[in-house]
């Protein structure tokens, strides 16, 4: 079996599906490796480091010939697949809510796209899933950027000169993402609170250090199913927005996580909130891509609302190009290898995972959360 990695072509994907590392690995399982030229480049892995592990380099032309498995990051435009195997397998991220189009097209050209954003959440699946994986760095990145932003420091410093105040940190949404966030912004000494709808992450904020912010409302959880959040009501809506102008106006930096699958990112933070912040505070929305969690926020610029920045990222993990390609290579190849069968020479995938992460084989679009709409 032939496993084909092209060079990312999408805009800021600095990230690599592939590692020296797993080349190896998949090449120990039985498998051919064959990485395009420069692939690893953004992520300072160079075509040698490929080579050295055992896997070939080549044109995109080279690469692709014949291959009967296509990893990426991001989905490539299934045009460069022409010549891959009929009927393929493609494991990547395909952004399937958002890019129906490209879900149809991978039908018609008759792969089966693979489509790693639809992992289940069960404990098996963990070290496959690659949200997880990306949103533990861009939590960690999230708080390093608001920082380096923010014109103080972040610890209490006692000084001969007087007290410098510790930075206070909010955090909202503490899935993947907001913990690692949490936990970073409490290592470099800041005073740290959060909240979330799931009333589960009340003690997972609190076993990090930090205070728990929590609407009180009698009933709910906003737990929706596999762990993910759920749409609020308009009544929790209104108790959280209050809470949070209670909180926010005191605080220094906030670093906004908030998703729910499937929807665009619910709205947490106003104008007005932005503007009764002090002036020189730093807001990082993470959920930029997704839509946004403070209005206002723009990916990849700094806005300045009320001498409050606002920031976020298109890409907040291609921030860290060699870790998160070296966690996301990782679950991509755990995700293989667990399914693989050597007398056939390729991964059959179960039911349970199968079934949830595929969404198109021999010609048709087969995956029920797209179906279901
Ligand atoms: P996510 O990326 O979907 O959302 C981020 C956070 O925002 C979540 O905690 C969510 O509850 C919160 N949120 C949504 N709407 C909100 C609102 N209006 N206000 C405030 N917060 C809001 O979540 P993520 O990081 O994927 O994790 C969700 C859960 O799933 C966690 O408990 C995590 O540990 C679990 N998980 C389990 C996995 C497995 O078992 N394989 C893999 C990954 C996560």
């Amino acid at each position: 079996m032939k496993i084909a990695v092209l060079k990312e072509r999408a805009t800021g994907e600095s990230r690599v599906a592939l590692t020296p590392e797993t080349a190896k690995k998949f090449i120990a399982l039985g498998a051919d490796v064959s990485v395009e030229a420069g692939a690893g480049e953004h992520a300072s892995i160079s075509d040698a480091a490929y080579t050295d592990a055992g896997a070939t380099v080549g044109t995109a032309d080279q690469v692709v010939r014949d291959a009967g498995i296509v990893l990426g990051v991001q989905a490539p435009d299934p045009a460069l697949l022409a010549n891959a195997k009929p009927g393929a397998k493609v494991a990547a991220l395909f952004d399937p809510f958002k890019h129906a189009d490209r879900v149809q097209a991978y039908a018609s050209a008759g792969f089966e796209a693979l489509s790693m954003e639809f992992m289940p959440r069960i404990t098996r699946a963990q070290s496959m899933d690659v949200l997880s994986s990306q949103s533990n760095l861009s939590g960690y990145k999230a708080v390093i950027a608001a920082a380096d932003q923010y014109g103080r420091a972040f610890p209490m410093m006692m000084t001969a000169a007087g007290t410098v105040q510790a930075a206070r940190v909010f955090v909202m949404g503490v899935g993947v993402a907001g913990l690692q966030a949490i936990a970073t912004a409490k290592r470099l000494g800041a005073q740290v609170s959060a909240t979330d709808v799931r009333s589960a992450t009340r003690e997972q904020i609190e076993s990090l250090g930090a205070k728990a912010i929590f609407v009180e409302e009698g009933g709910i959880e906003g737990e929706g199913t596999g762990g993910y959040a759920s749409e609020m009501s308009d009544e929790y809506k209104a108790a959280q927005a209050k809470l949070v102008s209670e909180h926010i106006a005191k605080q220094d930096i906030v670093i906004t996580t908030a998703l729910i699958p499937g929807r665009p990112a619910p709205r947490l933070i106003t104008d007005e909130q932005i503007a009764s912040m002090k002036p020189g505070s730093v807001i990082f929305d993470i959920a930029v891509p997704q839509g946004g969690n403070v209005e206002g926020a723009v990916a990849d610029q700094l806005v300045n609302r009320h001498g409050v920045t606002i920031m976020g990222y298109a890409n907040t993990p291609a921030h860290l190009a060699p870790d998160a390609s070296a966690l996301f290579a990782r679950n991509l190849y755990n995700f293989l290898s667990a399914f693989w069968d050597g007398e056939a020479g390729e991964p059959v995938l179960d039911e349970e995972i199968g079934d949830a992460v595929r969404l198109t084989k021999a010609g048709q679009v087969v995956n029920a959360r797209l179906n279901e709409g």
